[in-house]
């Protein structure tokens, strides 16, 4: 599979904090997988893990190391293009002394294509996916039938995807998606207390502004 020419995410500087940097430098054989084009054995990457969950754009990674240390018996192969982030969040990995968390940089249509297994992930994690609010942009939403169709595949039976967003137009379309689509059953969830709120939820409700959690289990 070649890099997706239509891109869910912004091209942003690569602007890196020293801490950052340093972090990928020391810790990159411990916490980071290099991208590539070969199946990752993830039970061999979590061999104690009662559940593996792969989290799709984690950005600065605080949700994402918050969930992990409270679920030490799962594990949690975290992907973001951003390596600004990939930074940040090996520093909350080692801050905080995480064994279950492994990180992968890159596009996750290209990861979830070439270097995970079928039937192989219990869940995955999509919290606050870009919203690209201008029509003409919405073609760059992950949430479309071909990303249900690449996820369906790599989730063992009965594996869920739980969506966060927190504007209400792209709460509308994720609906939408999942209401035309065979793969999935499910819908809007109460904020599981098990999600840290994090500065997307801080913002102030507005009629486009609220956070909605959607979760989706293979049919
Ligand atoms: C709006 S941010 C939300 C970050 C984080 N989940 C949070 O709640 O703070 C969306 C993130 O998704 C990442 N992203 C978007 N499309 C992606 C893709 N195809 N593969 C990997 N990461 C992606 C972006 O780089 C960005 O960091």
């Amino acid at each position: 599979m070649e890099e997706p020419t239509v891109r869910s995410y912004r091209i942003r500087g690569s602007r890196i904090t020293a801490p950052q940097q340093l972090a990928l430098d020391t810790h990159w054989a411990s916490f980071g997988i290099e991208a590539g084009s070969e199946k990752l054995n993830l039970s061999e990457i979590f061999p104690d893990s009662s559940e593996i969950i792969m989290e799709i754009g984690f950005g600065m990674g605080e949700a994402t190391a918050l969930i992990a240390e409270q679920f030490p018996e799962k594990g949690f192969l975290a992907v973001d293009v951003h390596r600004p982030g990939v930074g940040k969040l090996f520093l909350l990995i080692h801050e905080k002394q995480l064994k279950n968390v492994r990180v992968i940089q890159g596009d996750a249509h290209l990861i979830l294509h070439e270097m995970i297994e079928d039937q192989s992930l219990d869940g995955i994690h999509l919290f606050f996916p870009d919203p690209w609010p201008k029509k003409r942009h919405h073609k760059r939403r992950i949430v479309n039938s071909d990303f249900l169709a690449l996820i369906a595949p790599k989730l063992k039976a009965d594996g869920f995807i739980h969506i966060a967003t927190d504007w209400v137009p792209y709460a509308e379309w994720i609906e939408e998606v999942f209401a035309a689509s065979p793969l999935f059953a499910g819908g809007k969830v109460e904020r599981p207390s098990w999600r840290p709120v994090t500065r997307f939820e801080g913002q102030g409700i507005t009629k486009d502004h609220q956070v909605n959690d959607f979760r989706y289990v293979k049919r």
